[in-house]
């Protein structure tokens, strides 16, 4: 019997090791909190650090192959275990997605297009950068950045004074996309082929994804060059295993946004939405079988449930209704704002969610 491991316990870790035990997969998830989400469905786990190299060292050698759904793993432990461990993703991916100005820079380079940005670093490069992108533009740390943490909009010039605080660190400036849509895509990538999930649509409430819309109604020739070029990029980028890419749509033109090298958010409606997922392809992709083309079930709609909305989930949940998923990851404390859970209404179209259910959740 085959093993993974996964840095990070997450909900996407418990996604993952819910599909390694369908394909007769063991899993094992490294996370620093003693609750985390992914324990309770793993087989064995290991309370520690993500900059704890013995502990991580120790997940390795109990794997078979090793993945991560945490994206600020540091190089300096990850890349020496790579050499002597079977990280397939290796350490790249993660490094080109860690810091914006590198993440967008290197999406440039491979024949992406993305929001124009210049790198800001105190009051005066911002200045620079106002100048050269115009208003309004988007102030956002280079690092650690999340669900729309560390971020600001500017809008005129007294948006400026207010947006200093955020320069004690490094930051980015991007130019504003007034955009028609977000879109994003997760491919899964073994030597041979890139398969990839169809795009859907995603709406973000305060920074944070709260639909994803599948299949996204865009025009089909954008949808269709999407897929293309984000196929074209994972191989030229020479990655391999899972990457998702966010997306902004604008009449005919597509903005990469951000890249994830692991199990998207967007991709959960995969889940139950597709013939395959994105979790059980990774797992396909890490204990090397070959990958299976997703096909779409039906189209689906999935709706993030934050503490806000745990209660009206679980009332869902008891309903029991057909092609309605609700899953609640466990997490032992429930806040505002915090991702708590998913329902996936497969057969359901945006115009059916809008009129029969978007009412039961906060608005
Ligand atoms: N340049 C931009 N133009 C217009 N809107 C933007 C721009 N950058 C970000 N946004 C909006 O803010 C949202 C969050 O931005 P981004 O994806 O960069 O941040 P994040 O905190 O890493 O988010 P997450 O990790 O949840 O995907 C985007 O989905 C989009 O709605
Ligand atoms: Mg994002």
């Amino acid at each position: 019997m085959k093993t993974i491991g996964i840095i990070g316990g997450g909900q996407l870790g418990l996604m993952i090791a819910e599909q390694a035990h369908l394909l007769g997969v063991r899993a094992v998830a490294l996370d620093p909190a003693p609750d985390a989400p992914a324990f309770r469905v793993c087989d064995d786990h290991i309370v520690a650090a993500y900059n704890d190299a013995e502990a991580l060292e120790r997940l390795c050698r109990q794997c078979d192959a090793v993945t991560y759904e945490f994206e600020n793993v540091p190089g300096d432990i990850l890349i020496p275990l790579s050499e002597k461990y079977n990280i397939p993703q290796g350490y790249k991916p993660l490094y080109d997605s860690q810091d914006r100005l590198r993440e967008k820079s290197n999406a440039r380079e491979h024949g992406l297009q993305t929001p124009r940005f210049a790198a800001v670093d105190d009051e005066a490069s911002l200045r620079t950068a106002v100048r050269e992108l115009g208003l309004p533009a988007v102030l956002k740390t280079r690092t650690l950045g999340y669900d729309g943490h560390g971020q600001m909009v500017l809008k005129s010039g007294a948006d400026i004074e207010r947006a200093l605080p955020l320069l004690t660190v490094p930051c980015i400036l991007e130019e504003f996309i007034p955009f028609d849509s977000e879109a994003s895509i997760v491919m899964v990538a073994d030597r041979e082929r890139v398969v990839s999930f169809p795009v859907g649509r995603n709406i973000h409430r305060d920074g944070i994804l709260d639909l994803s819309i599948v299949p996204a109604a865009a025009d089909p020739e954008v949808l269709e060059r999407m897929k293309l070029q984000s196929e074209r990029f994972m191989r030229a980028c020479g990655y391999e295993g899972i990457l998702a890419i966010e997306y902004f749509i604008r009449g005919r033109e597509i903005y990469f946004n951000e890249m994830a090298p692991r199990p998207h958010n967007s991709g959960h409606y995969t889940i139950e939405g597709c013939t395959t997922n994105q979790f059980r392809e990774l797992v396909r992709y890490l204990i090397g079988e070959p990958l299976q083309e997703p096909q779409l079930v039906a189209p689906t709609v999935m709706k993030n449930i934050l503490g806000q909305d745990l209660e009206a989930a679980r009332e869902v949940e008891k309903e029991n209704r057909e092609g309605v998923y609700v899953h609640i990851y466990g997490k032992t404390e429930s806040r505002p704002k915090r991702k708590m859970g998913h329902i996936t209404f497969v057969g359901m179209t945006g115009e059916t969610y809008e009129k029969e259910w978007a009412d039961r959740f906060v608005r």
